[in-house]
């Protein structure tokens, strides 16, 4: 590799903590065959961090493409911007990963009506018209996590504590599902009781982190915390640190990166997380399959797994960390 290309790929990796990075390769950009556009919400949380890299990754073993990654700062507006100015560059295909489905349901309709083909990755919007769907199962995540949490709490029928949920995006579907899923299990025992009504984190661990804080002042016990990422089951577990309590308490979380969720659980912080894989390198191989003029599924399902104390180091081993 030239000097030139690698000072470019470093740049790249610059570029992940920027508002914009471009994947130029070794041609120049009028030479690429294919521009795709990719409409990221938020390069700060780590999940998104890794989603990136993942797709650049994947775009880095076709030099026929161009791949422009817009940040929508986790504001609507920005990433509404963002897509209009990515259908104004007549990308080639649109992959977008939305802040929320109402807010970018019309922008990612107007690409649609461009005749662009669209790739919607992890959250969707509210209209089936796209190409793709590409990410995990939240509604088996959220059941796989009832299950255990029920297990956690004294097993099926003999369940009994009490447990804060702490909310994902209102406005997205994987925050709904997650909740579902997780109801499925838990709401079949009377034993369990629920001591917050819907209060979302945004995915955040420092919102979550506060409203734990508020949840341990007014509540003397407390036995599980169910977290709808592994940053807020973080951002409990630190609440609840802060005032002695976390030893009485069993954190789940989901996402389960291996230098983030993996390395919680294997602490002994978090008590389990389910993998909540990325779509950004499957989501980059099916936008170059479909314009290549292959068929392509209406939707491509991630898997996932439960990392427990039992699997988290041999995770972490498998991973070189
Ligand atoms: C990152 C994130 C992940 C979560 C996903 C859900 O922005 O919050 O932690 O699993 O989005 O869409």
């Amino acid at each position: 590799m030239k000097r030139r290309e690698l000072l470019k790929l470093a740049g790249l990796t610059a570029a992940l903590l920027t508002t914009t990075a471009m994947l130029a390769g070794g041609a120049h950009a009028q030479d690429k065959k294919w521009k795709i556009g990719f409409s990221q919400v938020t390069t700060i949380e780590p999940w998104r961090a890794q989603f990136n890299k993942d797709i650049l990754a994947e775009a880095a073993k076709h030099p026929e493409l161009e791949l422009i990654i817009t940040d929508g700062e986790d504001k609507t507006e920005k990433q509404v911007a963002d897509v209009e100015n990515l259908i104004r560059q007549e990308v080639d295909a649109l992959l977008v990963s939305p802040k929320e489905s109402a807010g970018l349901t019309g922008v990612v309709q107007q690409a649609i009506d461009a005749k662009i083909p669209v790739f919607v990755l992890d959250r969707n919007v509210e209209t089936n018209d796209y190409t793709q769907f590409v990410g995990g199962d939240n509604k088996l995540i959220g059941r796989a996590a009832g299950e255990y949490a029920v297990e956690l709490l004294g097993g099926k029928g003999k369940a009994a504590g009490n447990v804060v949920e702490i909310w994902g995006g209102m406005g997205t579907q994987p925050a709904h599902d997650r909740h579902d899923g997780f109801h499925e299990f838990t709401d079949k025992e009377p034993g369990i009781k629920y001591l917050l009504d819907q209060q979302s984190g945004d995915w955040k661990q420092d919102q979550a982190y506060n409203i734990m804080a508020t949840a341990l002042r007014n509540n003397e016990k407390i036995d599980l915390v169910y977290g709808h990422n592994d940053p807020m089951a973080y951002g409990a577990y630190l609440a609840a640190k802060d005032v002695g309590r976390e030893k009485d308490i069993k954190f789940i979380g989901i996402d389960g990166l291996p230098n983030e969720g993996v390395q919680l659980v294997a602490n002994g912080e978090l008590t389990a997380t389910f993998t909540y894989v990325t779509p950004g390198a499957e989501g980059l191989r099916q936008a170059i399959k479909f314009l290549n003029g292959e068929k392509v599924e209406k939707t491509i399902t991630l898997p996932t797994q439960k990392i427990t104390k039992e699997n988290a180091a041999q995770i972490l081993k498998d991973n070189g960390l």
